[in-house]
């Protein structure tokens, strides 16, 4: 694609997508977002694919059918152990880079978009009411010293739960990267922005999955276990799906940001998207 400016790579980021309705969404809407929205490159967390949890190879084919292009993840990484193979061999798929060097999976990954520019993606774990892990500032400013200087297009999902910490990790990759996209905490935020330095902002591009819920799971089942304290099985819920992302745009020469957009997709949307595919 391209503006008066000249050529422009356009990368999705969908947020968070929780067991099958939020698979289900993206596989309806997904083939035609891409045609409507003319997206270069689609990447999917998908920390809680699996039941709400985690990914296993069959969800990962199956996500790789509807059109994505690569993936990553978060604290639920490894909740389906058979996921393990798939991150050690496959080449569009990263744990966070701030895990120890001996967890499965690599640290970053170079992916082809469908207009043939090279996008590096990296995965990074917040430290805040999160399991501890490296510094995720160090970390990336470790990988990002290994991506080949060829490389200019450069998305990074920071997992994380405080708002603070993905502004400040936005602000110390600013001009460094192409965008820091937030996600975990299944919430989406209305701060989309692209910094001084060229790169594109949002704490948390939200959840792709029922909106009905406490962060995808039954209501029911959580206000339970919160007021008695009895622990509950907290089933994925089931109204109203939405599937939510992101659009970066980017000058693929510099790997600036020229633009943010927020994307919103509930269940009737999708269908006529599926009419487009
Ligand atoms: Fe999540
Ligand atoms: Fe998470």
């Amino acid at each position: 694609m391209t503006n008066d400016k000249g050529p422009i790579v356009r990368l999705l980021l969908i947020g968070d997508v929780v067991g099958k309705p939020g698979r289900q969404i993206i596989g309806r809407a997904l083939a035609g977002l891409v045609l409507r929205e003319r997206l270069d490159l689609v990447v999917v967390n998908a920390e809680n694919a699996a039941g709400g949890s985690g990914l296993t190879p069959q969800i990962y084919r199956e996500l790789m059918a509807a059109g994505v292009d690569a993936i990553t993840l978060g604290d639920h990484i490894y909740k389906r152990r058979e996921i393990n193979p798939v991150l050690e061999r496959e080449a569009n798929i990263v744990k966070p880079a701030n895990f120890p060097p001996h967890a499965p999976g690599r640290e970053f990954m170079i992916v082809p978009a469908r207009n043939g520019v090279s996008v590096a993606v990296i995965s990074l774990l917040g430290r805040v009411f999160m399991r501890p892990v490296d510094c995720p500032w160090t970390a990336a400013d470790r990988v990002l010293a290994k991506l080949p200087p060829e490389i200019k297009v450069i998305l990074v999902d920071f997992h994380a739960e405080a708002t603070s910490d993905k502004q400040l990790m936005a602000r110390h990759l600013d001009g460094r990267v192409t965008a820091v996209l937030g996600t975990h905490t299944h919430v989406p935020t209305a701060d989309e922005a692209v910094l001084a330095g060229g790169t594109a902002f949002q704490c948390d591009v939200g959840m792709t999955g029922p909106y009905d819920s406490i962060l995808g799971r039954r209501v029911d089942r959580v206000l339970e276990t919160t007021l008695t304290f009895n622990p509950t099985h907290f089933e994925v819920a089931t109204g109203d799906v939405r599937l939510c992302g992101t659009i970066v745009d980017a000058d693929p020469t510099t790997g600036r940001a020229l633009g943010i957009k927020r994307l919103r997709v509930d269940t009737k949307e999708a269908e006529e998207l599926a009419t487009l595919a």
